[in-house]
């Protein structure tokens, strides 16, 4: 870290690379915050992107931020958590400026979801918002059987490559390795539509399975999509979607999901997109974009 950023950190707070040996700290922190990430979020975030934690004077993980580089113009900043004793105290913002300095050094405009609370501390460092997410829950969603005729089959290991051209055109970068962790790791969530303009990938989080991404010509698709998902899952799941997508959150309600909280997509010095929200209809997820 920069000097000049260390500097704002409060007295008794150093900061340092994340590493593997912090999953634990890292699961801890996103268990305060309420959130889903567990030993294999950390592990893949921690591997592919570049984090910092920020140490007590006792040496216990009081923060932490991540950055995700993706192939197209901008790059995304993840766990930004702060333990509750330490908020207030500049700890985020330091983190996030530390954060925007790494990616734009590899060029990259710096993307999030934030939460509201996130929110208050992004707006004033210059972030745009460019459109809100809802994220939706089911303790066991009452949904129907998949019907005949729907186009949705479960995805073949070696369509990933396939796969990942689409998400390329929906989400604006190529994630090829994240489609396939998440592929290998909830392969029952894994479908596509037989038209090949449509797919569904998911995981199995801390406290609930998460379904995402989702990307489709249009509601029906997407609906079809999540229908063939919800077939494989037993317990809580959720799901976090464009406001603007009425037809998949009417579904949603009816299917026993509630709203749980909102989140607002937002960019550094941009105020257009780089994803196409009008055909991904459930992100993977805040930390992952
Ligand atoms: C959101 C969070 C990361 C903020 O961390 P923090 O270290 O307390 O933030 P900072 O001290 O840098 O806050 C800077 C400014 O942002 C604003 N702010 C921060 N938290 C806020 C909140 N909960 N409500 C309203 N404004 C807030 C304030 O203007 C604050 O300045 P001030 O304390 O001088 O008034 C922390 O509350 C947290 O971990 N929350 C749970 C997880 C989460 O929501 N993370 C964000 C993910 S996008």
């Amino acid at each position: 870290m920069a000097a000049t950023d260390a500097d704002k950190l409060p007295n008794g707070v150093r900061l340092r690379d994340l590493g593997p040996g912090d999953i634990e700290a890292g699961i801890a922190l996103s268990r305060e915050a309420g959130w889903n990430q567990g030993a294999e979020d950390w592990r893949w975030m921690i591997h592919h992107g570049r984090g910092w934690a920020c140490i007590d004077s006792g040496e216990r993980v009081v923060a932490t931020a991540l950055t995700l580089p993706q192939s197209g113009s901008f790059g995304w900043i993840s766990m930004v958590l702060v333990t509750a004793a330490w908020r207030r105290h500049g700890i985020a913002s330091a983190l996030m400026t530390h954060s925007i300095e790494a990616l734009k050094a590899v060029g990259k405009t710096p993307g999030l979801d934030a939460t509201p609370a996130g929110r208050a501390v992004y707006g004033p460092l210059g972030f745009n918002d460019i459109y809100g997410l809802t994220r939706y829950r089911a303790e066991s969603p009452r949904f129907e059987p998949v019907p005949d005729g729907s186009g949705c089959r479960p995805l073949r290991g070696g369509e990933i490559s396939v796969l990942a051209s689409l998400d390329l055109l929906a989400f604006g970068a190529d994630r090829l390795d994240l489609l396939e962790d998440l592929r290998q790791r909830a392969p029952s969530l894994a479908w596509v539509h037989e038209t090949g303009k449509g797919y569904c990938l998911g995981r199995n989080g801390r406290g609930a399975h998460q379904i995402g991404p989702i990307v489709a010509e249009d509601g029906g698709m997407a609906i079809a999509l999540l229908h063939a998902a919800l077939s494989g899952v037993n317990g809580p799941v959720m799901i976090d979607v464009p406001d603007r997508h009425i037809d998949l959150i009417e579904w949603l309600t009816r299917s026993g999901f509630r709203a749980e909280r909102p989140y607002t997509r937002m960019l550094l010095g941009a105020d257009q997109p780089f994803d196409d929200p009008n055909r991904v209809f459930a992100i993977t997820g805040p930390e992952l974009g």
